[in-house]
Formats: structure tokens, sequence, C-alpha cells
């Protein structure tokens, strides 16, 4: 079959190959190839078993797979074959170097660069879908500018807005899409034959074109704000636990002021996920890099916020537990850093679990999705770890209850069973508020939320 047009995605990781998926299942008319060097991850895309957990994709990948979406880990081949290279992959938060803890680390990044200079006979669109700390799209430019120079090559910034567990359904019907570029000749042209693909299932209206760096920038402080939303709503629950408020009647008062919005106002243990801590240090680095201390004062106070709530619950639950946990048995219900995820990175749970090994806690991990991200997460740990799908068998014979993950199944468990089941005095930390904490209280459980006075018989 004659396809329209030929596209790539480079990275098939969470960011990449769902967008790519949407693209092809969208496009039946377009050829839409995803690589990756890594060939497991490769071979999962191709077998019934995808490597990532994302409601509703599966169906999207069997109607799609070799029709017009395709999985291969032949990059060069691919980046000669293609003309609109979409580049997905990972920038985590360098780990050495100048920047350590903070930049970003842009070596993969590179690497496909200079790959794509390399492999390429004819003139390319290359999108920046990664986020990235901006002017990398200059950096981009300038190494795909340096080879032969009747192949041309235009860098647009697309950076992507979906969240994950609802990845389906953002990529399909996204508040915006964002496409930045050059606004040369060239660059018009090309952010046209972007737009011309995301118009084929979006109105108009929803593109939103800009400079190249505004659309750069722009992904960094939707991220930045979204955690400041977090961290805020967070840093008021402490006080709430002090001044015997409720932090949910707190926010649904504030949160029906139309120009504040309900939405992102969820206390808990503090966000995680590979995006906020990230970019929110990224810009922080861009901020002290461009010589604005305050300003990045500003930004880093909502990840120092966020590692004060994890560090609370836990100081919490070591007080409330009679201030020794050595032996006792929790059962951390929930490892993933949201519901509808297997994704562990950045989970406050992590840096919980490891707080409670420290204390010398046996802890019992439960999840329905995240049980081997867990258990990877935690393969350096001492100390007795067990993981436990089943939430009724690991609760059993323990000591407490901690509430991680905001899985819609943690709201109906049979909490008298449990109760029943574990050690007295019964102990549940819900750092999710999401269980009925006065009809646990009634059971018999000592229950304490988040921002919210606790209930016990003590
Ligand atoms: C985020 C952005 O939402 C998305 O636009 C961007 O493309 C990638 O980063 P994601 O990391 O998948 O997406 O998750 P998100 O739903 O935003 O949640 C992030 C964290 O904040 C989670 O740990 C979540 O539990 C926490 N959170 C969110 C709260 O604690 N309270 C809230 O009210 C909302």
């Amino acid at each position: 079959m004659k396809f329209k047009k030929k596209i790539l995605g480079i990275g098939a990781g969470y960011v990449g190959a769902p967008s790519m998926v949407m693209i092809a299942s969208k496009c039946p008319d377009y050829k839409v190839t995803v690589v990756d060097i890594n060939p497991e991850r490769i071979a999962a895309w191709n077998s019934d078993r995808l490597p990532v957990y994302e409601p509703g994709l599966d169906a999207i990948v069997r109607k799609t797979r070799g029709r017009n979406l395709f999985f291969s880990t032949d990059v060069e081949a691919q980046i000669q074959e293609n003309d609109i290279i979409f580049v997905c992959v990972n920038t985590p938060t360098k780990t050495f170097g100048a920047g350590a803890g903070m930049a970003a680390d842009l070596q993969y990044w590179e690497k496909t660069a200079r790959q794509i200079l390399e492999n390429s006979k004819t003139s390319k669109i290359v999108i920046e879908k990664s986020t990235l700390p901006i002017k990398t799209a200059q950096a981009m430019e300038r190494i795909l500018s340096s080879g032969k120079k009747n192949v041309t090559f235009d860098v647009l910034s697309n950076p992507e807005f979906m969240a994950e567990g609802t990845a389906v359904n953002d990529l399909e019907n996204p508040d915006r899409v964002l496409i930045g570029s050059r606004e040369t000749k060239s660059g018009l042209a090309a952010r046209a034959a972007l737009v011309e693909i995301y118009t084929r299932w979006l109105p108009r209206e929803k593109i939103i074109t800009s400079n190249i760096w505004s659309a750069e920038l722009s992904k960094l402080v939707a991220n930045a704000f979204l955690a400041q939303r977090v961290s805020s709503i967070n840093s008021i629950s402490a006080l709430c636990e002090k001044a015997d408020a409720d932090i949910s009647e707190v926010a649904h008062a504030v949160g029906t002021d139309s120009r504040i919005g309900a939405k992102f106002l969820k206390a808990g243990i503090g966000f995680g996920g590979s995006c906020f801590k990230k970019d929110i240090l990224n810009l922080v680095y861009l901020c002290r890099f461009y010589g604005l201390p305050e300003v990045a004062a500003y930004w880093e106070s909502v990840v120092r916020i966020n590692e004060y709530q994890q560090d609370r619950f836990i100081a919490n639950i070591l007080r409330s537990m009679f201030n020794t946990l050595a032996g006792k048995k929790i059962c951390v219900l929930g490892f993933a850093f949201k519901a509808d995820t297997g994704d562990t990175r950045e989970s406050p749970a992590i840096h919980i679990t490891r707080k409670l090994l420290a204390e010398h806690a046996e802890v019992v991990i439960s999840d329905p999705q995240a049980l081997a991200n867990a258990a990877a997460d935690l393969a350096h740990e001492k100390g007795k770890i067990s993981y436990v799908e089943d939430p009724y068998r690991a609760a059993a014979g323990c000591h407490a209850l901690a509430v991680m993950t905001d899985w819609e199944a943690y709201r109906k468990l049979d909490y008298r069973k449990i109760y029943k089941s574990m050690v007295k005095p019964a102990f549940l930390f819900d750092g999710r508020n999401i269980v009925d904490h006065r009809k646990c209280f009634e059971i018999g459980f000592n229950v304490f939320p988040i921002g919210k006075p606790a209930l016990t018989r003590f």
C-alpha cells in the first residue's frame, strides 16, 4: 500500500509510543513507525503484553499494528526512510557533572540528533516531543546544520501534555496541542505540515502555534504550575491538621472560585511521576543559569514542600505508633505514583518505604499494576519486604495500612474483613484521602487522614 506520509517516532517510552499510536489510529493513510534501541521494549510493543499499562491503549495497538503502525529496532534505516521524525527519547535529570541532580541529561537526545544527521539523505522535519530545557532546539539545529548543505532540517517543538493513566483520552481529546517553530519560510512550512497531522482529528482552534522558545518553555511552566498547586494544597494540609480544619472542605471552598478552579487540589503524600520534579529542577537550573536566583528559589520551594509532605507522613506514622516501628508489619497499599498506571518513577511510596525500612519495620507492598517496578526500585534495600498483589492477603497480620496510591479499588475494599485480620490496635494512614474515614474508625481502626483531624481512641 502507498502511504500518504511516513512518520517516525524515536523512543518507545510512555510518551513516544502512545503519541505515535494515536497518530497511526487517526491517520490510517500514514505509515507510522516507532523505533527504540532497546530490543526487549520493541518486542513487548510487538507482543500481546505492552510494556506500559495504559487503559484503552491495547485495543488501539491491536487495530493499527501491522496495518500502518510498526515497531522496530532499526533506528538508522528508519531515519533514512521517514521524512517527519518525532524525537521522544528520555531526558532524565543529570546524575553527574555540572548541574547534577538538576539539569536535564541530554546525552540520549544528542546521540539521536547525530544519528539523524548521519543517516539522512533527504531533508526532514525533526520534532522535539521530549520535555527539554529551553534552547535545546537551537542546539539540535546546530548539530543538524553541521552536515551536507543539500539536506536541510526544520526543528519544531511539540511538547506532549498527556498524563499517564489517561493518555488515550488526553491524546484523543487534548485541551490544546502546542507547536513551536522558527518563523522563517521553511519553519512555517514545517509548522503547517505538523498542523495538518493534528487537524486530522482536532479542530484547528485547539492547535496553538508559537515561536519555538515559547513552546519549549510552556511545557516546563505548565508542569511547574500543576506541581505548585499540589504543593500549595499539601502545605495547607499541614496547617489543617494543626488548626482542626478539613483540607477537603478548604479545597472545595477555594476551588469553586472560577479564577482558581477545582482541579489539582487534592492533598496527599505528594506528587510523583517522571515529569514534575524533573521539570521544576530544570526550570530552577535555567533560572540560576540566567542569573535569576529569586525566581529559582521560588520554584525550588515547590519541590521542598513535596519532600516535606512525605517526611511529615512518615513522622506521623512513627509518632502515632508509639515512636517505634521496629518489627512491626506495615502494609503499603499502592506503589504507583498515581492510580491507573504501573509507573513508579519518583513515586512518594519509594521514599516512604525506605524510611519505614530504616525504622526496621517489615513492609508488605501491594499494588494491582506496579509490583514489578516496586521490586526493581527496592532491589538494593536491606530489610524485610514482600510483594503481595491481593490487598486482603497483604494486610493480614499487619499493624498498619498506609494508602499510597489512589487506586479506585482501595475505596471499595472490605475494611471490616481487613480489620479482623490485622494486629490490634490497627492503624490506617490514608495518604490519599480516599477511604471512608468515619466508617473505618467505627470498624475499629485508628484513622489518620491527610489534612483532617485524626480519628483515634487514644
Ligand atoms: C503530568 C502532567 O499532568 C502532564 O500534563 C505532563 O505531560 C506530564 O506530567 P503525570 O505525571 O502523568 O502527568 O501525572 P499527573 O496526573 O499530573 O499527577 C502527578 C502527580 O501529582 C501524581 O503523583 C498525583 O498523584 C499527584 N497529584 C495530582 C496530587 O497529589 N494531587 C492532585 O490534585 C493532582
